[in-house]
């Protein structure tokens, strides 16, 4: 027998069809709660998307640790042997909850760890850098990604307006523009946790580390030509893959591998190893190989486990904490605040955002508050009812910082066409004609002075990429 059907507050529904009518052609009566409860709950389906990264797909995973790292970390996660159950969101940066998946943009590869010490999330793309190094630029430079006030459209004049004017953001910027800035499918990235964090091991020593996760897929992308054509049939074309590849058993695997540096290595590193426009090279900090990553599960339920789904950088577990890095201390305010706002103040109490651990804090009420607490007097702390307590074996090492507190000017002191010279380098020339073409079709439309300024601080990695642009933008030297 089928169930019979209840309104949100259990009493059955005799009428699924036909509102309450003053008479056959009506009108409705007011005492139709039914009917006034489906049209309002209809108007609550929805919570503000993300600020940025709106569109994404989800999966579940497991990460298995192979190697013994212990010398470095003591995080019960990343000892050899610990299986642990994962979520991990890609997404696409700019682009709103609709946009369609075959886009030049950067992938967004934020993981949750559900860990036997809390939730350890790495909120991370699938490029090592960013464009900007200071997070008092970020909402700068996603109003340039984001459409423009007046004509509700993408501009390419404000992107490469703020790009030409941030030097620091070139290696971001030949990343993106590169082959890598179009994947074929969520399945083809590889995806780095691209702040500097720190590991702290047994002995409460702290080391500098870069987290990495090589995609056993290979590296595969698409050109503009190709997206267009993907797009005009398909806008779900990665979440598609994904989901279906899960389905059909066909586990995508990444390679889980880690940079270390040591402070001593640190003081004396050509460049500032917390500065998120740079990579540390693999010569000189080599990758080891920690383990790997598989996704097996497809989420029930997309709203619930992928949409209200909410990663941030402030989610460490002992033994991995951050660094100095300007841009990921502002993270770690930011994202619990967006939550907070998006999906609502105890969106932690949620199954997917909920850790696997017992949650003890002192937090009291508050909106839509749905865990009924054991009755207690230790409501408070310090407090002497048994309530739980500080461990100060939880402490950290003390972390040296500088001193003058002030607004250093961080184009003075950093080089920003090195590591970019390092990487248009290495690329054949079949990858450096996709980036000139790419260049070529991003810069539509854009003023003269401003496509200029921008070939200036392409001359300044190497005058090939330079001369690249012109040529394909059809510009006389
Ligand atoms: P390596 O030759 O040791 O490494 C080069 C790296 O570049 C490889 O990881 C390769 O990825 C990656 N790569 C190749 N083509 C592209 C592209 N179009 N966009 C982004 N990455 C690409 O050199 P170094 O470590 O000395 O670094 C040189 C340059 O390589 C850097 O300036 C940086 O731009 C880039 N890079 C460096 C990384 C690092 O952590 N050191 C990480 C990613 C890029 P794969 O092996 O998967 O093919
Ligand atoms: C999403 C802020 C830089 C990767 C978000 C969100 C905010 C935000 C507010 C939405 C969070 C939510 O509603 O759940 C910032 C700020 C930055 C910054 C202020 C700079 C200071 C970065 C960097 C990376 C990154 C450097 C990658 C290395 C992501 C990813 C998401 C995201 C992957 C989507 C997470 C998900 O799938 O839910 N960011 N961000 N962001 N950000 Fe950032």
């Amino acid at each position: 027998m089928k169930k019979t059907m209840t309104t949100t507050g259990g009493n059955p529904i005799s009428d699924n069809q036909n509102s309450i009518t003053a008479g056959e052609r009506g009108p409705v009566l007011l005492q139709d709660y039914q009917l006034i409860q489906k049209l309002a709950h209809q108007n609550r389906e929805r919570i503000p998307e993300r600020v940025v990264h709106a569109k994404g797909s989800g999966a579940f995973g497991v990460l298995e640790i192979e190697n013994d790292i212990s010398k470095y970390t003591k995080a019960k996660v990343l000892q050899k042997g610990e299986k642990t159950k994962l979520l991990l969101r890609f997404s696409t940066v700019a682009g709103e909850k609709g946009a369609a998946d075959a886009e030049r943009d950067v992938r967004g590869f934020a993981l949750k760890f559900y860990t036997k010490e809390g939730n350890w999330d790495l909120v991370g793309n699938n490029t090592p850098v960013f464009f900007v190094r200071d997070a008092y630029k970020f909402p700068d430079f996603i109003h340039t990604q984001k459409r423009d006030p007046q004509t509700n459209m993408r501009s390419n004049t404000a992107m490469w307006d703020f790009w030409s004017l941030s030097p620091e953001s070139l290696h971001q910027v030949t990343i993106l523009m590169s082959d890598r800035g179009l994947p074929k499918s969520y399945r083809n990235v590889n995806g780095y946790g691209s702040h500097t964090y720190s590991l702290i091991n047994s002995k409460n020593e702290r080391f500098w580390v870069k987290f990495h996760f090589k995609t056993l897929q290979g590296i595969e992308t698409i050109t503009n030509k190709e997206a267009e054509a993907l797009v005009g049939k398909d806008r779900e074309s990665n979440q598609r893959d994904l989901f279906e590849n899960i389905e059909k058993k066909n586990f995508p695997k990444w390679s889980f591998e880690i940079q270390i540096m040591t402070d001593e290595e640190a003081k004396k590193c050509s460049f500032n190893p917390f500065d998120l426009t740079k990579v540390w090279p693999h010569g000189d900090y080599p990758m080891i190989k920690v383990g790997t990553m598989t996704l097996n599960e497809n989420p029930q339920n997309y709203f619930q486990q992928v949409e209200q789904a909410s990663f941030s950088p402030s989610n460490i577990v002992p033994g991995i904490s951050f660094s100095p890095d300007k841009m990921l201390q502002a993270r770690i305010f930011s994202y619990p605040d967006a939550q907070r706002y998006r999906v609502g103040t105890h969106y932690e109490m949620l199954p997917v955002n909920r850790p696997i651990v017992e949650v003890n804090t002192y937090n009291l009420d508050g909106s839509m508050n749905f865990q009924i607490k054991e009755p207690t007097k230790a409501f408070y702390e310090p407090n002497s009812f048994d309530g739980a307590v500080e461990d100060s074996n939880f402490l950290e090492p003390d972390l040296e910082v500088g001193d003058i507190a002030k607004r250093y000017n961080h184009r003075d002191v950093n080089d920003d066409f090195s590591q970019p010279r390092a990487l248009f380098l290495l690329m054949s020339e079949n990858q450096k004609e996709q980036l000139f073409n790419n260049i070529k079709d991003a810069m539509a439309g854009v003023p003269r002075d401003i496509v200029d300024r921008q070939i200036a601080l392409f001359e300044k990695v190497h005058p090939d990429y330079a001369s690249g642009v012109r040529k394909a933008l059809g510009i006389n030297e």
